[in-house]
């Protein structure tokens, strides 16, 4: 499995399991435990989750899904900006842990910028990272901006890593934001890789995949794989899912593959507003 080496040095798996939409239904979902599961049995270490997803249900599975082998997993929660003061990010840190069935959060992001200034959230950041409640801390969905604003901020040059919304069909991040967290060292973690599934019917995708025997998952996770700093997590709830995007990790993309992909899903030409989703 290729990695990528966050700000501190560490070394994360590329490819990783996402968790939106898991834990809807409780904590009770075999199916997307065996899911998770099957995913770390295959290298997948690295798993995303939220206190938001399923309202805490998804953090539960993800706890139910690394018992007994916690130290080979590397685990991302977010907290929502409503919880980002100093003393709401500490509190819904503990509520996360007692989900997942921890006594660390690997990564922990703050899910989007709310109304909460980024000094106090950094300031809850840096006393959990001094606790050893969570290990690295980092942000999700801000644009050039907003990073500029929070590298400012005390100890805000600590992000390690940006959580952006990145596929073939959505690019703009390409313009300036991500050059501007390359030049720092800090991953951004493609988010919806798949665009939730919408992305496989392009026939473009469908084409360059089966000329080469692959899925259209495989080619499109492929290609974000391909990225220098780029980790990758798509959610995937079935074993089938979890065995064919961990092929993903295998595939060479060829630069003829790579000219028909950019002529169907051009790099931007000028600054997009962030997309989100
Ligand atoms: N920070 C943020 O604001 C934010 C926003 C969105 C997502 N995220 C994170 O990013 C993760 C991934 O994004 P996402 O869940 O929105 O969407 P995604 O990973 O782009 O797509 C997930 C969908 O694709 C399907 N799928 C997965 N692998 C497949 C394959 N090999 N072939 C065909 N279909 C496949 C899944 O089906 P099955 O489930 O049936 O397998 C599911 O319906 C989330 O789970 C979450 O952890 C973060």
């Amino acid at each position: 499995m290729r990695s990528v080496t966050l700000p501190g040095g560490e070394c994360v798996p590329a490819l990783g399991l996402g968790t939106w939409m898991m834990g809807e239904r409780g904590a009770h979902e075999p199916e997307s435990v065996a899911a998770l599961k099957r995913g770390i049995d295959l290298g997948m270490t690295l798993i995303d989750t939220a206190e938001m997803y399923g309202d805490g249900g998804a953090e539960e599975l993800v706890g139910q899904a690394i018992k007994g082998r916690r130290d080979q997993i590397f685990i991302v929660s977010k907290v929502l900006p409503s919880n980002a003061s100093r003393t709401g990010v500490a509190a819904a840190c503990e509520r996360s842990l007692k989900r997942l069935g921890t006594d660390r959060i690997d990564l922990y992001l703050l899910h989007w910028s709310g109304s909460v200034p980024l000094r106090e959230t950094v300031a809850g950041f840096t006393a959990l990272r001094r606790t050893g409640k969570i290990r690295y801390w980092g942000v999700s969905n801000l644009d050039l901006d907003e990073m500029q604003a929070l590298w400012a901020v005390p100890e805000g040059d600590g992000c390690a890593a940006n959580q952006l919304l990145y596929n073939l069909g959505r690019r703009g991040i390409e313009w300036d934001l991500m050059p501007a967290l390359a030049a720092r060292g800090v991953p951004v973690m493609a988010y919806s890789p798949l665009e939730q599934g919408r992305l496989l019917g392009d026939r473009t995708l469908k084409q360059v995949a089966a000329a080469r025997g692959a899925t259209a998952a495989q080619m499109a996770l492929a290609w974000l794989l391909h990225r220098p700093g780029v980790i990758v997590i798509p959610k995937a709830a079935t074993l089938a899912h979890v065995a064919d995007n961990r092929a993903a990790a295998e595939i060479a993309l060829t630069p003829a593959e790579f000219a028909a992909l950019d002529r169907a899903f051009p790099p931007p030409r000028r600054k997009m507003p962030l997309a989100m989703l």
